[in-house]
Formats: structure tokens, C-alpha cells, sequence
């Protein structure tokens, strides 16, 4: 009898934590959605160009980057490009058009690079000033654009598309990846760079990637996996470690774990 009591207690104790836990999530996740989007202030939208477009030699700071050597922090989408191409399969004897969805494009130097080797290129973003962005590129193939150089004095660039890009495979459209359309289709590539831990609901995103990728396709993740609580909320989070156990209680363990049930790893 004391057993049936305390187990009952211990149940109510739980149902009331994980009630108001749910409860909790579903506030943040309100209160997250109508904050305003950071990503959609011009300033953004400039650095955003210098980072993806951006190269160390053509600015101010160029002593600076070579002194630190982080110049490798330059043509990272580029990278994220070539590595999708390298890691995802090429049928041969296939007549299907290859597809590629960059999920968090931003200013879209992936998307634009994916159009190299696939035949159809996605790039969605939440941001309306990012995707106004990426459309102007695609239309104009260069674009001024200014950063700080220091205080108040502001160093102007021109990015140019590169003759390998193909613009006419690329398409961009604002989009939420924690609830994409459900007419997006299959793609033999799916890119999410740096994206997974500035969702409100990362897990929503994740839940969906198995309908998303094609059968040998791939899904490529980069993060740093920062879960910065001006994007996630943490009542969230913490739902998710009650649900994946306190073992997964480091963010990338529990994206691997996530992922993992729908994916093998190649890299
Ligand atoms: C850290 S940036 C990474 C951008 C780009 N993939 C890169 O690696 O440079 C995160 C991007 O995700 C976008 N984003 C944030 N929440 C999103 C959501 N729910 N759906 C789609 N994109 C989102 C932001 O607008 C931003 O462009």
C-alpha cells in the first residue's frame, strides 16, 4: 500500500513537472516566435555579405585577419558546397535532376555554389531581408555592400557571382525550417549549416529531415553548437534532455542521437 502511494505520488509529481515543462516550452516557443528576427536588420544583412561573399585581402582589417590567421573564417559556404558534392552520390545511369535544399541559407553564397554540381538548387531562409538579398544577387550577379571598418566609418565592397554559378538552377524563398512545406519534395543533398542551434524548435526541423532526404542521399550539419537562449529557448532544451535522458545533456550528443535514428554517419 505504501508502495502504491508513494509510486502515485511520485507519478503526480512528474506529470505535474513534465505538464508545466510542456506548458513552459509552448510559452517560449510563442513568446520566441513574435521577438523580433535579428536577422532581419540591413546591418546583418552587410555582414552576413562581407562573411559569405567577403574576402580578407579587400578590407581594412586584412593585417588583422592574416596576424590571428583566421582567414579560414572566409568562403566557409563555399566549402559547405564542395563538401556536399563530394560526399553525395552520383548515379551514373540516373535521368533524374539532382536536387539540393540549403535550409538557413542566409545570403545564399551556398545555394549559389551548390548550382555547380546539382540541377536544381533550393535556398530557404527565415529571414525576409536575407532572401530579398539573395534574389537581388541572383538578378544583378553583383552587389555593393558596406561594413564597419571602424566606429562610425564604414568600408564599401562589390561582390560578383562566379562564372560557375549557374543562377538559373538556384530558387530562394522565405521559410521556417521548423515547419517547412510539405511540397518541397525529395532531395539527394540537404545542407544546414550553422542553423540547428539557432532554431526555436530544433527538434521539429530534425523530426522532418527523413521526408526531405532521398534514399542514398545526404544530409550535411555543421553547428557550433552554441544553443544561445536568445534563439532556443531553454525550457525546450531541457524538455528534450528529460526526453533523450541526462546523458544527452551536451547539445551535439543529442542532435548525433537525434539525427542518428534516421541517418548512418559517413563523416
Ligand atoms: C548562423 S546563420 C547561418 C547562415 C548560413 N547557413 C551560414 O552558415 O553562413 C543562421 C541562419 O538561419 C536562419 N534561420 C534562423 N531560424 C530559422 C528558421 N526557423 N527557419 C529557417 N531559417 C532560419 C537565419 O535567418 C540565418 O540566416
Amino acid at each position: 500500500m505504501v508502495g502504491t502511494y508513494t509510486v502515485a505520488a511520485i507519478s503526480g509529481s512528474c506529470g505535474f513537472l513534465l505538464g508545466g515543462t510542456l506548458y513552459g516550452y509552448y510559452l517560449c516557443c510563442k513568446a520566441h516566435k513574435k521577438k523580433k528576427n535579428v536577422y532581419e536588420t540591413s546591418k546583418l544583412v552587410d555582414e552576413y555579405m562581407y562573411l559569405h561573399y567577403g574576402s580578407p585581402q579587400a578590407s581594412t582589417h586584412a593585417d588583422w585577419y592574416n596576424n590571428f590567421q583566421i582567414k579560414d573564417g572566409f568562403d566557409f559556404p563555399l566549402r559547405c558546397a564542395i563538401f556536399c558534392d563530394k560526399y553525395c552520390p552520383k548515379e551514373p545511369r540516373s535521368t533524374e535532376s539532382r536536387r539540393a535544399l540549403d535550409i538557413g541559407c542566409a545570403v545564399g553564397r551556398s545555394t549559389f555554389e551548390l548550382s555547380q554540381y546539382f540541377e536544381e538548387v533550393i535556398g530557404i531562409d527565415y529571414s525576409q531581408a536575407f532572401i530579398d538579398q539573395c534574389l537581388l544577387l541572383k538578378e544583378k550577379k553583383i552587389l555593393d555592400f558596406s561594413i564597419v571598418s571602424e566606429g562610425d566609418i564604414y568600408e564599401k565592397h562589390t561582390t560578383t557571382l562566379s562564372s560557375s554559378v549557374n543562377v538559373d538552377r538556384v530558387k530562394f524563398q522565405v521559410g521556417d525550417a521548423c515547419n517547412l512545406p510539405k511540397t518541397l519534395g525529395k532531395f539527394d543533398c540537404v545542407l544546414a549549416a550553422n542553423l540547428i542551434c539557432r532554431l526555436y524548435d530544433s527538434m521539429l526541423f530534425i523530426k522532418r529531415l527523413p521526408e526531405l532526404v532521398k534514399e542514398n542521399g545526404i544530409l550535411v550539419l555543421t553547428a557550433p553548437y552554441t544553443w544561445l537562449t536568445s534563439f532556443t529557448p531553454k525550457v525546450g532544451l531541457l524538455f528534450y534532455y528529460i526526453l533523450f535522458s541526462f546523458l544527452m545533456i551536451l547539445g551535439e550528443g543529442m542532435v548525433i542521437c537525434a539525427v542518428g535514428t534516421f541517418f548512418s554517419f559517413l563523416h
